[in-house]
């Protein structure tokens, strides 16, 4: 292996304890700039042995009896009467991941290395293949202690779907608007798929300004289910209580109306649908049919249907474009749920018959809408959710799932998301549940999680060859209005007030 005067420059000489160096674990006096999560290479003779930093600790021989220290400090200050400082050094403590061949193959470590075996620093060739980042992968941050950008394959990162996962104000929706430029600004060449986001807060729209052809804005109030989707069955998808008699009757004059449509080239409208199923249920003595009529009264309160899609979803999906569905003004927690439900099962038939291309659907919030424990009518899409969970991969339809609450999170659609990048979390419950739900989350990532900072990471799984620690990067366009804090939007509010006020004297 070459390697550059630079990297054989030593950092440490491994040391013999009781139980170390053995084939997992070993200790090494700290003699360069080493630090905590830094990646190293170990060669003695025969080996060269790639492995971490986990954690360093810091000794003295001066200070190594408590009662000699004690009795000292009694009379004198030690560090100003003896070299203390010349005697201060320090261990670290690593974990090995095996030996590294001449072609950069990683092995698992049949013999540990010999004590007295040089420390050095890893080049960045051999940490890229070590990691798994490639050189078209999308960039979404750095690699902690060393200059190196964490570049993700996107097959890899996205094709067996991606959760991430962390408590409120981590940076999730940050990682994901740096995922998103990563997706849109990528060549043709290197393969670009469609995004599609659904988007709970409206806290996604500033892209459009910063990439205005390539952002379309879909406000979810004007959203529109084509009238002649509708049958009884997604009718009892979305609305409880209704019987099989009354998806019956329902059926037959969906089909009447829609067959007067198509003879007398004439649309229908929920409003002609509501007047027959009202005549139906005066002239029936059937007592199921009753309450029929305020079903389509709740159906039609949802204002989502109309004679034709909007958008029509088969035109939205474009590689490296980006469709944002803009729930944050719709109140009615149903149609929220409608619309994502009808968006996943539709955009997912679509994508089966090669009618759109490969895509990602994002979905913000996730555990409301796929939520673990909950009644069929509070988790509406759920089940299409899973769905692309399950089948998705051989199809080039992807899911990201983001989550403040894992724990809501329906197992089935987290535990098929092959990838997990977890930012901070503190509670224990999701802590665990996590741990549960992704292969390759150990001890050692648990415990980093409530550690981390705003904007710090660990993708864990099918995406890269370890679980790696990364910083995510800078995004290119600010989001101003995001960056407002309680004190600014306070005063913004009571001004816009006062000029309101102004304005109203003005005018009076
Ligand atoms: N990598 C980063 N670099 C700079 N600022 C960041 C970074 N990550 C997050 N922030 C800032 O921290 C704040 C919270 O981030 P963000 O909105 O992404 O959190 P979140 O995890 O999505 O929270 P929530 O669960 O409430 O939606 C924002 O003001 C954001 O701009
Ligand atoms: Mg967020």
């Amino acid at each position: 292996m070459k390697e550059s005067g630079q990297e054989n420059a030593i950092l440490g000489k491994i040391i013999s304890t009781n139980d170390t160096p053995n084939t997992n674990e070993c200790f090494f006096v700290v003699l360069g700039d080493v630090k905590k999560g830094q990646y190293i290479l170990i060669k003695d003779e025969k080996d060269v042995y790639i492995a971490i930093v986990n954690e360093l600790f810091s000794a003295n021989k001066y200070f190594e009896r408590p009662e000699t220290v004690m009795d000292y400090e009694k009379v004198i200050d030690i560090t100003s009467h003896f070299p203390t400082n010349e005697w201060n050094y320090i261990i670290a403590n690593c974990r090995i991941f095996g030996t590294i061949t001449e072609e950069l193959k990683l092995e698992r470590a049949f013999s540990p290395p010999k004590p007295g075996a040089k420390v050095v620093k890893i080049s960045e060739q051999i940490l890229k293949s070590f990691l798994g980042f490639v050189d078209d992968g999308l960039n979404i941050g750095n690699l902690n202690n060393h200059n190196l950008e964490v570049k993700i394959d996107l097959s890899r990162l996205l094709q067996k779907h991606l959760a991430i996962l962390a408590m409120s104000g981590a940076g999730k929706s940050y990682l994901m608007s740096v995922i998103i430029e990563e997706l849109i600004n990528r060549k043709k060449e290197n393969g670009r798929i469609g995004i599609v986001l659904i988007d709970v807060h409206g806290e996604y729209k500033f892209f459009k300004h910063s990439y205005p052809t390539q952002t379309e804005i879909i406000e979810g109030e004007k959203f529109r289910i084509p009238l002649k989707k509708l049958s009884s069955h997604l009718l009892n998808e979305w609305i409880e209580g209704i019987t099989v008699p009354q998806m019956r009757e329902f059926d037959n004059i969906l089909n009447e109306l829609k067959n007067t449509a198509k003879k007398e080239l004439k649309p229908f409208s929920l409003n002609d649908l509501e007047v027959k199923i009202n005549e139906l249920e005066a002239k029936s003595q059937k007592k199921e049919i009753k309450n029929l009529y305020q079903i389509i009264k709740n159906l039609k309160a949802l204002k989502l249907f109309a004679f034709s899609e909007k958008p029509n979803l088969k035109e939205i999906v474009k590689p490296g474009k980006l469709t944002i569905f803009d729930l944050s003004k719709l109140t009615n927690d149903r149609a929220k749920q409608i619309i994502v439900h009808y968006l996943s099962t539709t955009l997912f038939k679509l994508r089966k018959k090669e009618r759109i291309p490969p895509f990602v659907i994002v979905i913000e919030e996730a555990h409301n809408f796929a939520k673990e424990k909950a009644h069929k009518y509070n988790a509406i899409p759920k089940a299409a959710i899973e769905t692309i969970a399950r089948e998705g991969r051989k199809f080039g339809a992807s899911l990201i799932l983001i989550s403040q609450r894992p724990v809501k999170l329906s197992t089935t659609a987290l535990s098929q998301c092959n990838t997990h990048i977890i930012m901070r979390i503190s509670n224990p419950f999701d802590q665990r549940h996590i741990e549960e739900s992704a292969e390759g989350v150990d001890n050692y990532v648990i415990n980093s999680l409530p550690n981390l900072h705003v904007g710090e990471a660990i993708i864990v799984g099918e995406a890269t060859n370890f679980p790696v620690m990364f910083k995510v990067r800078r995004r290119h366009v600010e989001n101003k209005k995001n960056e407002l804090s309680l004190k600014e939007l306070a005063i913004k509010y009571e001004q816009e007030i006062d000029k309101f006020n102004k304005d109203v004297e003005a005018f009076i």
